[in-house]
């Protein structure tokens, strides 16, 4: 059986949705890895190292990348034989039917679009950086959220508004970007490990575990090696926005498993890397600031590379927003399509060929987040949602290998069902590590889900309409 969901029609190549048919599993590598290396490395492995795992943030990588490895397996399945740009509320919508499919498709929203908001944060910080080292600073109520005492956070509002341009004017102009933007990250990446490989204090290792695996502040705050793997966790969210482009793809089926896989591969050897000489070369105490990579090069004394780093971060972190904010644009148009959101949604301009509509509505509403909510109180949201969209799509591997046995995969998950099964439980026990208050927000935002689902999109869905025709 095929059930691919999306089929190339047209002779110009466009698919049955309109979107443009020009990514080839190299700019798809490339999409994944402008997703992938980011805040998480650059702004969450200091913060981690400081205040969850000490050295031993290593193994948090190693961890958080093992959990990422299964779901990444189940996605190459899915995405190979399910297809579609919704990504995992695709799979789900095949696997379980509409109210899963809308759940995890709201889930998605909350990850694609509040992640993009808190890189957003963690570029303004470097950029302010860069911004106060050239004698140009903002004054503080422009770069600070009102929470932390300021009015607004001018940059991280401003360069969402850049990229909402960016990618109306069409995918392949973005890719373009997307292309530079991660070879100037790269290129800071080898710097920073050049520079490292050669500064490492072994002494700076020890204690390596100094918060142990598992442990509570006296606050109950979690803290040890699988609480920094929950946090650090954020550093992997990327890898799945890959599937998001299938309908973008020239060859779906066998594109996007090696985009997904060979950029989370890439990745994970990169972070073991940068997590053990950062720590190797300052003690992880010196850690716990906005821009810990160009710290460690300053506290050496090294200031232009310090200040090349900085530099480079900011064009790496540019990278995710786009390919994060991409993910979002292309999930809403799923979902329109889908009915279970207003037509608005899913339409495609017809001169630049994107969803211009999504595309700036919800550039407005990151924009307005990124400026107003400090980034702690959005990166752990965004992990719940993450690993709670991971959870599904492991189970729909499963579930669909029971109930569609002869349905076409290109990509097979190896042991089936161990590897999904422990994907899942990997997966959930990284959830169980986030704090309570973490678990009640996005219980909120689940429940507005569900009334935003029963109040409008059951009725208006296409499976309704199809129920009423029929
Ligand atoms: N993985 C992305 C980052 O580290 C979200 O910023």
């Amino acid at each position: 059986m095929q059930i691919f969901r999306t089929k190339s029609t047209a002779a110009d190549g466009t698919c049955d949705a309109g979107l443009h048919r020009c990514l080839s599993a190299f700019d798809l590598t490339f999409l994944g890895i402008g997703a992938i290396i980011g805040t998480g490395i650059f702004v969450l492995t200091g913060i981690a190292a400081a205040t969850q795992s000490g050295p031993a943030v290593v193994l948090s990588f190693v961890v958080a990348g093992v959990a990422c490895a299964f779901a990444a397996l189940a996605y190459s399945e899915l995405a190979s034989a399910v297809g579609g740009c919704g990504s995992a509320y695709g799979y789900s919508y095949v696997a379980f039917g509409e109210l899963v499919a809308w759940i995890i498709g709201w889930d998605l929203i909350l990850e694609y679009g509040i992640a993009t908001a808190a890189v957003a944060n963690g570029w303004a910080g470097y950029f302010n950086n860069a911004l106060t080292a050239i004698g140009l600073s903002l004054p503080d109520y422009l770069t600070k959220a009102p929470k932390l005492g300021g009015l607004i956070n001018l940059p991280a509002a401003g360069i969402v508004l850049v990229l909402m341009v960016l990618l109306a004017i069409g995918v392949r102009e973005s890719t373009r970007v997307n292309a530079v933007m991660v070879f100037v990250k790269l290129v800071t990446i080898t710097v920073f490990v050049a520079i490292a490989a050669f500064h490492v204090n072994p002494a700076n290792w020890h204690p390596f575990m100094p918060f142990g695996w598992f442990g509570h502040t006296p606050e109950g705050k979690p803290v040890g090696v699988l609480a920094g793997a929950a946090i650090v966790f954020f550093a992997y969210i990327g890898f799945d926005a890959v599937s998001t482009a299938a309908e973008e793809a020239r060859n779906p089926q066998r594109d996007i498993p090696i985009g997904i896989i060979g950029s989370l591969i890439f990745c994970t050897f990169i972070y073991i890397l940068v997590a053990g000489l950062l720590t190797g070369i300052v003690p992880y105490t010196a850690l716990d600031v906005p821009s810990p990579v160009a710290h460690s090069l300053q506290l050496l004394g090294i200031n232009w590379a310090s200040a090349m780093v900085a530099t480079g971060v900011i064009a790496g972190l540019t990278t995710v927003m786009l390919v994060l904010y991409y993910g979002l644009t292309r999930v809403f148009f799923a979902m329109a399509r889908d009915g279970l959101l207003p037509p608005v949604f899913g339409e495609v301009n017809e001169k630049t060929r994107t969803p211009v509509r999504v595309i700036v509505l919800c550039g407005l509403l990151i924009a307005a987040t990124a400026g107003m909510i400090p980034l702690g109180d959005l990166a752990e949201l965004v992990n719940i949602g993450t690993l709670a969209a991971f959870v599904l799509v492991c189970l729909g591997v499963i579930v669909l290998r029971i109930t569609q046995p002869h349905l076409h995969r290109p990509f097979r998950n190896p042991l089936n069902p161990l590897f999904p099964a422990l994907g899942m439980l990997s997966c959930g026990a990284l959830m169980a590590f986030l704090p309570a208050m973490t678990w009640a927000r996005f219980g909120i935002w689940l429940v507005i889900g569900l009334v935003v689902y029963f109040g409008y999109s059951i009725r208006h869905s296409a499976l309704a309409r199809q129920g009423k025709q029929g």
